[in-house]
């Protein structure tokens, strides 16, 4: 019988070692074979360890395991699926999946992270035999033709970049990848480089063959030690059969992969900032122009892209451009992998083509707050995300969308917050978050992140006295707009937008009168 325990740091926090053990010292004791593979998460965080049994019908889910869980598991059957207070029933039928359109994440929790075979097996590396046998320049185009949009948070079209590093001469182009998740709330990278690592191999490959590339980085944040064990161990493997290295799978072109640990800055994850520090540099932030695009790594003509970008591009060589372009709605085409945080029921990984409500994806598949207490505020696209207010839950999941009301989606990292919560105190922790990792290189966020917490206080300590309340929400707005306009990059120009917004859609939390309400 196989069984299949998740490896994924999310289960791996709430025993999922512990799981497996106590899986085969039971089996084991009743002189019955399992073999257990340590897949990739199925993304259903709540029912995390989830344990599946493979059944001739499918796949049958039991979660959350504890160790001391598995002996009556076993007198109830499970290994042939059977009933069982924590069973969920065959896995690919729960709503919370079912619903889903996975492309990006189409073999996660399906494989083993780690089997070359299976991966290969569920489509994998099909999309760098399509690109191998075009030329350079189609691939660039099928992937402008995808209408893929970054996913680290900008949305810039990657087709338009990697044009830009194709038509730039170097004498070593690179492909980077950022893989430095500092957003709260997210873990749709850390997933992918845990679950499939393959495919983010495969699609900097492409890559790298697209744009004349011939070396690859991955610069993975700090605080994912298995995510960098499991790419290590996936590289190894590739090269080894031939799908890295010198001779691309026989097409004479070469690819080189390293995975660098990042140096646990929230700013490192800044493109030019990661550059700097994978030079061996300090992590400060550099005037653009010149452009990555240009003027990258080591000075040479460098793709910089997100975990999501890079892994979305061999679904798209592989069905083709339109397939994936027929996703989505406006200039927001394909799906994108939300990430489901804070105080949420059911949180995890909902990828679902753009267009979708925030309520959707708080009420249909979050379930509602974990706390049972009414949703207030949402935080999307990070820490420099906004709040949504409820007026706004309706609108759909686009980035455009979400810009004509000063709220970015980001690499869609959603933070739920309840009742309890206070604005003001969230307002601050931005200022507070953005003093403590400011790179320090500009003015309007170094020193006024520093001055933002200042302004709230005063506020907030001027509870009863209205007119100087009054005064400083003035000030921290026009604070606000000199870091809006004045930041040489997103970590000062951004920590505006969850203040302005707790400010605007929450004044009472601040102290000011309701009709400020309807001013801001
Ligand atoms: P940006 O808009 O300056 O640039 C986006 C990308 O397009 C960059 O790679 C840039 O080099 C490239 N680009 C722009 N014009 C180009 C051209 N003409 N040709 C070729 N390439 C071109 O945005 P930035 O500062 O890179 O990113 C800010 C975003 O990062 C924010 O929206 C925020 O949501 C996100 N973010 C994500 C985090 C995460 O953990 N994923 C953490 C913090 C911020
Ligand atoms: Fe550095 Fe902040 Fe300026 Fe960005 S906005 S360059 S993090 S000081």
């Amino acid at each position: 019988v196989t069984l299949y325990v998740p490896r994924d740091s999310a289960a791996l926090a709430v025993g999922a070692d512990r799981v497996a053990k106590a899986i085969a010292a039971e089996a084991e004791r009743r002189g019955l074979a399992v073999n257990i593979v340590r897949n990739g998460s199925r993304g259903l965080f709540w029912l995390e360890p989830l344990v599946e049994v493979a059944t001739p019908q499918g796949r049958v889910a039991y979660g959350p395991v504890e160790p001391g869980d598995v002996p009556a598991l076993f007198d109830a059957g499970f290994l042939q699926g059977g009933a069982h207070a924590l069973a969920h029933g065959l896995t690919d039928a729960v709503p919370y999946l079912q619903k889903q359109e996975r492309l990006t994440f189409a073999r996660m929790g399906l494989t083993d992270p780690l089997s070359l075979a299976d991966y290969e097996a569920h489509e994998g590396y099909a999309g760098l035999r399509n690109a191998i046998a075009m030329a350079p320049a189609e691939v660039v185009q099928a992937v402008l033709d995808s209408g893929l949009r970054g996913r680290g948070g900008a949305a810039f079209p990657a087709g338009i970049k990697w044009k830009t590093v194709a038509a730039t001469p170097g004498a070593v182009k690179h492909i980077v990848c950022n893989a430095d998740e500092g957003d709260s709330g997210t873990f749709s990278d850390r997933m992918t480089m845990e679950g499939d690592p393959f495919v983010l191999i495969e699609g900097m490959t492409i890559a790298g063959l697209a744009v004349g590339a011939t070396q690859g980085w991955i610069y993975v944040r700090s605080e994912y030690p298995h995510a960098i064990a499991v790419l290590e161990a996936a590289i190894a493997i590739a090269r080894q059969a031939g799908y890295l290295g010198s001779n691309v799978m026989g097409s004479g072109r070469a690819f080189e992969l390293v995975v660098r640990k990042a140096a646990g800055a929230y700013v490192c994850g800044e493109e030019t900032a990661l550059l700097e520090s994978l030079e061996g540099k300090r992590g400060i932030v550099r005037a653009k122009p010149p452009l990555p695009a240009i003027q990258g790594l080591f000075g040479q003509p460098t793709v910089i892209n997100n975990v999501i970008t890079l892994a979305t591009v061999p679904i798209i060589l592989a069905r083709g451009a339109a397939f994936y372009k027929d996703y989505g709605m406006g200039r927001s085409r394909g799906t994108l992998p939300f990430q489901l945080a804070g105080n949420i029921k059911h949180g995890g990984l909902v990828e679902k083509a753009f267009g979708l409500t925030l309520r959707e994806l708080l009420y249909d598949f979050g379930g509602g707050s974990a706390s049972g207490r009414p949703i207030k505020a949402v935080q999307v696209g990070g820490p420099l995300g906004a709040y949504v207010p409820e007026s706004q839950w309706d609108l759909p999941l686009d980035y455009e969308a979400y810009a004509a009301v000063g709220a970015v989606v980001g690499h869609g990292g959603i933070v739920v917050h309840d009742d309890t919560a206070d604005m003001s105190a969230l307002a601050r922790y931005a200022m507070e978050f953005c003093a403590i990792e400011s790179c320090g290189k500009c003015t309007p966020c170094r020193i006024g992140s520093t001055r933002g917490v200042e302004v709230i206080d005063r506020i907030t300590l001027h509870r009863d006295h209205p007119g100087q309340r009054e005064q400083q929400a003035t000030l921290l707005r026009d604070l606000c707009d000199t870091m809006l306009y004045g930041s040489l990059c997103a970590m000062g120009g951004m920590t505006p937008y969850p203040v302005l917004s707790a400010l605007n859609h929450y004044p009472e939390d601040f102290g000011l009168a309701g009709p400020q309400r309807e001013a801001a």
